[in-house]
């Protein structure tokens, strides 16, 4: 169950925190228009205020960590890391099938709540979609990454630019390669940003055309490049007549701790979707799964550089855009 952070008591812990707020980073950013010290003088503590936020939902719920992390990935391949996906409305991104199992929603909201209190109107809901992914997987035991800032909210989210923008377990490596591409991003990239797989959960449904129902009724597999005990976890899990609630850890070993443990999982067959597995069974990729699966440090260096580029996809800066009041409806 998804849990909002009760508000208040953010509220009060960055009012006494407030003056040992960590200073943003003055490193230099090599995307054109994000600063390192974008809120510097308008919201010093815009990130400390994101991060707390999302610490408190996280210690209260911990599945939360995974749902950032989607949410991001889902905002910035559909129209830029714009915040596109957070607005609600007919035929928006939300109502689309493939994004309708996202969450977090209420974390952003919360963030936006408190930075709406001490820094009106200056802080995108854009900007705390990447900082909260960012800090999301720091607290589940990932690399702490310097982000820059300054990205704007898109005033466009339609459910018809999702599908043509997200990838699918059914997709080959070919075809994922294709999107990334798209999206400036490599097959370095795309090896490397799967592996977000290592936390978090998926619905039965995400992967069970690897099984099929037999004459009694009961799933078997089909796809034979899946470990065979694991599958049988996965039918236990996911029976035929499972209610569509149901939810499987992505990583059947470490489920909540951001590692490289989803690698280990690809090279022993274990990987959930079909989309992973094939990382392991094409041989452009094979090597990359290999060498992350034996050095987390490398992995952890790679993610560093890669979540970078996600979250420079087609933002807005300057005059593009707005900084909205409430992160699910545009201003106007
Ligand atoms: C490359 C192709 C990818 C495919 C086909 C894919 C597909 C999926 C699917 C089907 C789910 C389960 C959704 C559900 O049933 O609730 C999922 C979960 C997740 N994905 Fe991906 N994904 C991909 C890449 C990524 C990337 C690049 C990221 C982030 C950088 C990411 C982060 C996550 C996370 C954290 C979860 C768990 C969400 C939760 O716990 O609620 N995925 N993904």
């Amino acid at each position: 169950m998804e849990t909002r952070p009760d508000v208040f008591s953010v509220l009060l812990f960055i009012v006494v925190l407030h003056s040992v707020a960590a200073s943003p980073s003055y490193s230099s950013s090599s995307s054109a228009n994000l600063s390192f010290t974008f809120y510097a003088a308008s919201c010093p503590s815009a990130e400390f205020m994101v991060r707390n936020t999302v610490r408190s939902a996280s210690s209260v719920d911990p599945t939360i960590p995974g749902k950032l992390l989607r949410l991001l990935f889902h905002d910035c391949f559909v129209e830029g890391c714009d915040a596109s996906v957070l607005l609600q409305g007919n035929g928006t991104e939300q109502s689309d099938p493939a994004n309708r199992s996202l969450g977090g929603f209420s974390v952003i909201d919360s963030a936006k709540r408190v930075l709406e209190i001490f820094c009106p109107g200056t802080v995108s809901c854009a900007d705390i979609v990447v900082l909260a992914a960012r800090d999301a997987v720091e607290m589940a035991g990932g690399p702490a990454i310097q982000i820059p800032t300054g990205r704007r909210d898109g005033m466009v989210s339609a459910a018809s630019n999702v599908r043509p923008n997200i990838v699918d377990t059914s997709f080959s490596v070919d075809e994922m390669i294709k999107l990334f591409s798209s999206k400036g991003m490599s097959l370095n990239d795309l090896v490397t940003l799967s592996g977000a797989h290592t936390i978090g959960t998926a619905h039965c449904s995400a992967f069970s055309d690897r099984f099929q129902k037999d004459s009694k009724g009961k799933l078997t597999l089909i796809d034979t490049s899946l470990n065979s005990t694991y599958a049988d976890e996965l039918i236990k899990q996911c029976p035929a007549d499972s209610s569509p609630s149901v939810l499987v850890n992505n990583d059947p070993d470490t489920s909540f701790m951001f590692d490289n443990q989803y690698y280990r999982n690809l090279l022993s067959h274990r990987g959930l979707f079909q989309s992973d597995s094939v990382l392991f069974n094409d041989e452009r990729t094979r090597k990359q799964v290999e060498d992350f699966a034996n050095d987390q440090v490398g992995f952890f260096e790679s993610w560093g550089q890669s979540f970078f580029k996600l979250t420079s996809i087609g933002v807005k800066t300057g005059d593009e855009g707005e900084i909205r009041r409430s992160c699910s409806a545009t201003n106007t």
